[in-house]
């Protein structure tokens, strides 16, 4: 067993290139993105998110929304995503920059939810329809997030207001290097 350190040697660089590798590319490719302006002189997208809204990105998480929900739009030619008018763009690396935690998901039970906040029409239509969802739908009632008053009416709690805060924050309605918005 002479050559025992050689193989081992062998074997430890072999493991620490391929994991070098890994890291490294990924690096190379995404890690110096950053906030980038529309056209030249223009203000840096995408936009700083609302306070509330990082508060809600937890209650998202800890919901488990991101089981049945996806952030991410795909190009025209590798799904309709486009078509079925979830976003006038797809979505690239650069829109996510700017978050600690990247809900991207990986299954599709509901809708994408990448450009949610410029489909949703008001609030309290919103916080009725986590609080309630749709008959038949597999997607499950948040009725826990809301507190009913003496006169029947229903008030959402603090998880609930920046659940809704969050998912308004969700929007690519602005260009990027990477994918304009069509004219
Ligand atoms: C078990 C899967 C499932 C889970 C978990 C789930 N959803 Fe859904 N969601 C759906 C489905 C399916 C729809 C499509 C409409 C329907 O059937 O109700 C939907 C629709 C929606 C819509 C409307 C989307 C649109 O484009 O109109 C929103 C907003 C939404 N969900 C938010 C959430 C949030 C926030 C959570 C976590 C608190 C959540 N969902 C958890 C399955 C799920």
């Amino acid at each position: 067993m002479k050559n025992l350190n050689l193989i081992l040697a062998g074997v430890f660089f072999t493991l620490a290139a391929s994991f070098g590798g890994l890291l490294l590319s990924g690096q190379v490719q995404i890690g110096q993105l950053n906030r980038a302006p529309a056209e030249e002189g223009g203000p840096l997208f995408p936009p700083n998110e609302p306070g509330l809204a990082i508060q809600g990105r937890q209650v998202y998480l800890s919901l488990g929304c991101v089981t049945c929900h996806t952030q991410q739009v795909r190009p025209a030619g590798q799904g309709n995503d486009i078509a079925r008018g979830w976003a006038a763009r797809p979505s690239v690396a650069r829109d996510y920059v700017l978050q600690s935690q990247i809900l991207i998901g990986s299954r599709r039970l509901g809708p994408d939810l990448m450009n949610y906040g410029a489909r949703v029409k008001s609030d309290n239509e919103l916080h009725a329809y986590l609080r309630t969802s749709m008959a038949g739908s597999v997607m499950p009632a948040y009725g826990f997030l809301y507190t009913q008053s003496k006169d029947g009416s229903f008030r959402p709690t603090e998880d609930a207001v920046a659940l809704v805060a969050y998912l308004k924050s969700l929007k690519i309605d602005y260009s990027s290097p990477e994918a304009k918005l069509k004219q």
